[in-house]
């Protein structure tokens, strides 16, 4: 088999997949390995799994160079010096960062990784779990150098980010900096070294850092709605030619598969539990209630009609992991509320066309604001919109 100057593994997803169009795109002869072998094929046959802008195209493109392998089949790596990890890195049902996954992965590669590799993680990891690995390939026979080189696309917008956004290489010796640092010095962009723990945590601050704006954010605009000020009127005050305000979020649902998650691997990685970041989670996963008991209190929600337009964690998505909307529908339904979903970019059979919703709701709640509704008119009946997507926030 002919070799390959990296493997992917965890190639088929949102990060790995854009990852390794782009490492071939530059040249590299790219190996994914994927767990997901339905995911494989559908790769193989030229379509990606989820939106993200470009990545079909240029997956088109790569197909027939032959510089993109596919497989699901952890063996692959025996053809090269260089394999990623990208694989999904979840809390547990305690709120803990499920660090055995980990573990895991690298027990599986073991019997397959070539003596003096280079192992990058870029999976979003608790603070030490570079060490740990590194500590456990060792006690395994295997000599590694094992590097933490963050992602920090935002999705959708990867192809261009991965070009652009300077590379974090968290590495414990000049060697393993100057490897990392090769792979993505290709890709154009700039490299900044640290230590792997730096690294690491480095990704978790940036997340999190992210997801407490959107929190002040949502909760500035929950005590001006409490005390009857229209919070339009004051975020336009305060942004107006104000230069320092000007990074002030609207509110709006903080959700999505990394921003939680990653907040709450820093509170289980701090002894008091990061008190600031837990005071973030319980106001942007709060809004949903917020909005749900302002309705129901305004007119009970039993035997009404709620729509959700938009059931994707974020505008423009197909991405529906961790969204607030789902939680939104559950509240209402709960509340005795007929509840009726949609979302032009997630193919799901419990939803329904845009129009039947505007037709039969008597509350329309814009949960995602995608761009399709932008131009609505719903005038007319109960709308809310905390993004301000059809017109001024509306609550
Ligand atoms: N989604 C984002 O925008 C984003 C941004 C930055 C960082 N991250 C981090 O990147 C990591 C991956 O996130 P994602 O959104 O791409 O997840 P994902 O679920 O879309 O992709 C993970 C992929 O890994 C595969 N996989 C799982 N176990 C495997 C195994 N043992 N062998 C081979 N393949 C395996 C899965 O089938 C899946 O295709 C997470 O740690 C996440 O926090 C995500």
């Amino acid at each position: 088999m002919d070799p390959l100057d990296m493997v992917v593994v965890g190639g088929c997803g949102h990060v790995g997949l854009p990852l390794a169009l782009s490492l071939a795109d530059c040249g590299y002869r790219v190996g994914i390995d994927d767990i997901d072998a339905a995911k494989v094929d559908q790769v193989k046959a030229g379509n990606v799994p989820f939106l993200e802008n470009g990545a079909e195209a240029l997956l088109k493109d790569l197909l027939p160079s032959g510089r993109l392998q596919l497989a699901s089949d952890p063996s692959m790596i025996e053809r090269t010096n260089t394999v990623i990890l990208v694989i999904g890195t979840p809390i547990d049902e305690f709120m803990n960062p499920s660090v055995r996954i980990f573990d895991k992965v690298v027990d599986d590669l073991v019997p397959h990784l070539k003596k003096g590799s280079l192992i990058v993680l870029r999976s979003t990891v608790f603070p030490g779990t570079t060490e740990s690995v590194e500590r456990r390939l060792r006690a395994a026979g295997v000599e590694a150098e094992v590097v933490f080189c963050p992602e920090r696309i935002a999705e959708g917008h990867a192809l261009e980010e991965l070009r652009t956004l300077p590379q974090l290489v968290g590495a414990s010796s000049d060697g393993a900096f100057e490897k990392a640092s090769l792979l993505f010095e290709r890709l154009g962009v700039a490299v900044v070294r640290t230590t792997p723990v730096e690294a690491e945590l480095a990704k978790l601050l940036t997340n999190t850092w992210r997801y407490m704006k959107f929190a002040i954010a949502n909760q500035f605009f929950q005590i001006a709605h409490r005390s009857g000020v229209d919070y339009n009127r004051v975020l336009d005050a305060i942004r107006h030619d104000y230069p320092r305000a000007q990074d002030l979020p609207g509110p709006g649902f903080a959700a999505g598969p990394c921003l939680l998650k990653d907040t709450m691997q820093l509170s289980a990685f701090t002894p008091d539990h990061f008190p600031m970041g837990q005071a973030a989670m319980q106001i942007n996963e709060g809004l949903p209630n917020y909005i749900v008991d302002t309705l129901n209190s305004r007119r009970p929600l039993q035997g009404r009609t709620v729509g959700i337009l938009g059931m994707a964690f974020k505008g423009e998505s197909d991405d529906p992991r961790a969204s607030l909307s789902y939680k939104l529908r559950k509240l209402a339904a709960f509340k005795g509320a007929r509840v009726m979903c949609t979302d032009p970019f997630i193919d799901d059979p419990t939803f329904e066309p845009l129009e039947k919703v505007l037709s039969e709701a008597d509350v329309l709640v814009v949960a995602a604001p995608h761009r399709a509704y932008r131009k609505l008119a719903l005038d007319g009946r109960e709308v809310v919109d905390i993004w301000g997507m059809t017109g001024p926030i509306r609550l």
